[in-house]
């Protein structure tokens, strides 16, 4: 979807649609527009940046268990940002859910955001949530590469094991990245780069030669960041660079073919976030959301969709699914530093690297 596809009709739609399902299941919202002047305290419009499945189950399980009603349209980062931009004055979302917190970071830099310290945030990690409340984190997840075994090993390849791996000749226009000016995941993959390139300025220059050197080995740079997972498990290109607990989906989906592996120079994760949107409609049951969103029971809905992102919250089950990150090289992730950058970097990756991707 893109910015400015707002339709009066959509959110007269969506709302008649959560009526129908009061106390039942949230829906997916197909686009909003104007909204009730005041709270009415029973519905939530959530921007959701997890999987469309997470999205789903999650705002269903959120209406089950307080009775409030949840709609949720699924927007990768950069287009969430976007956005909830072009809505500063007239908000069709109530709160931000999932997806990397440097879009969060980023949109709260530019005054988007309500910083809301939810009493339920107190179980949460301090490395996991914005001092001051902009953001709470609700889960982590690792990037790794998804390759398609079989594929590699036709080309006669090994299983990438480093960034500079991804530069092999013999993987021309065998990777899948998303664009970072859409996705969450491919920032977080350029934001790798710049802190492998030791920081500052100097260190963005650096990831902008390393994407430069990785471009021709790029078949496409997808919109969202789970979508090289498929080009992956269909073996339309040899490796895709994701989430790991994206390929651990794919494969559990049907294709026994993909391996996670990481990068041994150190890789970056995400703390997918939860925030508020300033000037909310619906600022009391959006409060009711972001606390529910911090407990075990939401933390642990995940799972049941094949989402197998670490939880923020200590007290929350964890899959044996989930990779141990005490296992992998992190690099330092300062999502604060990293949101700072984006809107000049990820320009700044339109114009040296590649255009982002058209709907
Ligand atoms: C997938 C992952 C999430 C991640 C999100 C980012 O849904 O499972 O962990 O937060 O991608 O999405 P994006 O499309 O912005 O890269």
């Amino acid at each position: 979807m893109t910015v400015g596809q707002v339709g009066r009709g959509g959110r007269a739609l969506a709302l008649l649609a959560a009526a129908a399902l009061a106390g039942a299941a949230g829906c997916a919202r197909e686009a909003g527009g104007s909204t009730p002047a005041q709270d009415d305290g029973g519905i939530v419009h959530v921007v959701c940046g997890a999987t469309e499945e997470w999205c789903a189950a999650t705002t269903a399980q959120f209406t089950r268990s307080t009775g409030v009603k949840a709609d949720f349209v699924r927007l990768s980062s950069g287009e969430a940002l976007a956005r909830i931009k072009a809505g500063k004055n007239n908000p069709e979302f109530d709160v931000w859910y999932g997806g990397p917190a440097d879009g969060f970071a980023a949109a709260g830099g530019e005054g988007l955001l309500e910083p809301y310290v939810s009493p339920n945030a107190a179980a949460i990690p301090a490395r996991y949530k914005d001092p001051g409340g902009m953001w709470t984190g609700v889960y982590v997840g690792a990037l790794g590469f998804c390759a398609n075994t079989k594929v590699l090993a036709e080309k006669g390849v090994a299983a990438p094991a480093s960034w500079a791996d991804l530069l092999d000749p013999k993987l021309a226009k065998d990777i899948s990245i998303a664009h970072p000016s859409t996705s969450g995941t491919a920032y977080t993959a350029l934001w790798t780069q710049v802190v492998l390139g030791g920081g500052g300025a100097a260190g963005e220059d650096k990831a902008m030669q390393y994407m430069r050197k990785l471009h021709p080995n790029v078949l496409q740079y997808t919109k969202s960041g789970a979508a090289p997972a498929q080009m992956a498990a269909r073996g339309e290109v040899a490796v895709g660079v994701i989430f790991s607990h994206d390929c651990v989906a794919a494969r559990e989906g049907g294709f026994p073919d993909l391996a996670v592996s990481f990068p041994s120079e150190g890789t970056g994760y995400e703390t997918g976030g939860v925030a508020l949107v300033k000037g909310a409609q619906n600022p009391v049951s959006a409060k009711k959301y972001v606390d529910w969103a911090l407990t075990t029971e939401a933390q642990e809905v995940g799972p049941t969709v094949k989402a197998y992102q670490f939880p923020t919250n200590p007290g929350a089950k964890v899959s044996d699914k989930v990779v141990d990150l005490s296992q992998i090289k992190l690099v330092e992730y300062d999502p604060v530093v990293a949101g700072k950058a984006k809107s000049a970097l990820t320009k700044r990756f339109d114009i040296d690297v590649a255009q982002a991707p058209k709907s």
